[in-house]
């Protein structure tokens, strides 16, 4: 089962991608999540792309084309894939369905989680994650169980994302509805675009995504 949880910034991508990812063992492919380990490592990729995220802008297609060509080659992704955050522009797309029939893999699903801007803005003004293990939070909707200690790890430190202020949010949001909003037709000629409910509970969300995966997710699980 190979996936792209579609959407804009504070959709819920990261949240349902790692419940994909714990309950049937797809391979979590976050382009964000990427980027962010280069700049932590301070590599010359982490270099270039701080500042471009910083200001909400998207990191060239070639670097994120060449991210994804070689990610979707290990071996974890034999099982299936989840890919979050990419792609964003209609040349990725392209090159994407390129690279799925060189590997002779196909796409099964693009789920939209669809979201108004206010609610996305509110999500991820709130939005924090643990620091060992990444697992993620929010201040409002989804506290850990027992404040101030993660869930997954123990781990009483956190962090917060530097784009995730109000003034860049407005950026991303402004990048998505240009540049990635119009890969939904693109995804609908392809027959592949599902839309769902985004603002419903995060659990509600999964039931509408895991209905979609169906059997598929089933036998993964097993
Ligand atoms: P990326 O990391 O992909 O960020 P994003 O697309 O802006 O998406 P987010 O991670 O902010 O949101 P999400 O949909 O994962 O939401 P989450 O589940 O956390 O990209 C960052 C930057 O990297 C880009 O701006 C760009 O510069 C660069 N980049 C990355 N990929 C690129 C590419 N392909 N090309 C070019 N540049 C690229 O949820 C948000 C919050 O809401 C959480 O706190 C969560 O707990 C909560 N929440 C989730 N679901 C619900 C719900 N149903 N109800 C209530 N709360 C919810
Ligand atoms: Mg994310
Ligand atoms: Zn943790």
């Amino acid at each position: 089962m190979n996936l792209i949880l579609f959407g804009p910034p504070g959709a819920g991508k990261g949240t349902q991608a790692d419940f994909l990812n714990k309950k049937y063992g797809f391979a979590k492919l976050s382009t964000g999540d990427m980027l962010r380990a280069a700049v932590a490592a301070g590599s010359p990729l982490g270099l270039q792309a701080k500042e471009i995220m910083a200001k909400g802008q998207l990191v060239s297609d070639d670097i994120m084309i060449g991210l994804i060509r070689a990610r979707i080659q290990e071996p974890d992704c034999t099982k299936g894939f989840i890919l979050d955050g990419f792609p964003r522009t209609v040349a990725q797309a392209e090159a994407l369905d390129q690279m799925l029939m060189a590997e002779k893999k196909r796409l099964d699903h693009v789920i939209e989680l669809q979201v108004n801007d206010s609610e996305l803005t509110q999500r991820i003004c709130g939005r924090f994650s643990c620091k060992k293990c990444t697992a993620g939070y929010h201040d409002t909707f989804k506290r850990p169980l027992k404040d101030g200690v993660c869930d997954e790890c123990g781990s009483t430190e956190f962090s917060r994302r530097e784009d995730d202020n109000a003034s860049t949010v407005a950026k991303r949001l402004d990048a998505y509805h240009a540049q990635t909003a119009p890969l939904l037709p693109y995804y609908d000629k392809e027959n592949v675009l599902i839309s769902i409910d985004g603002m419903a509970d995060i659990e509600i969300v999964t039931r509408q995504i895991e209905e979609i995966i169906g059997g598929a997710g089933k036998l993964a699980a097993n």
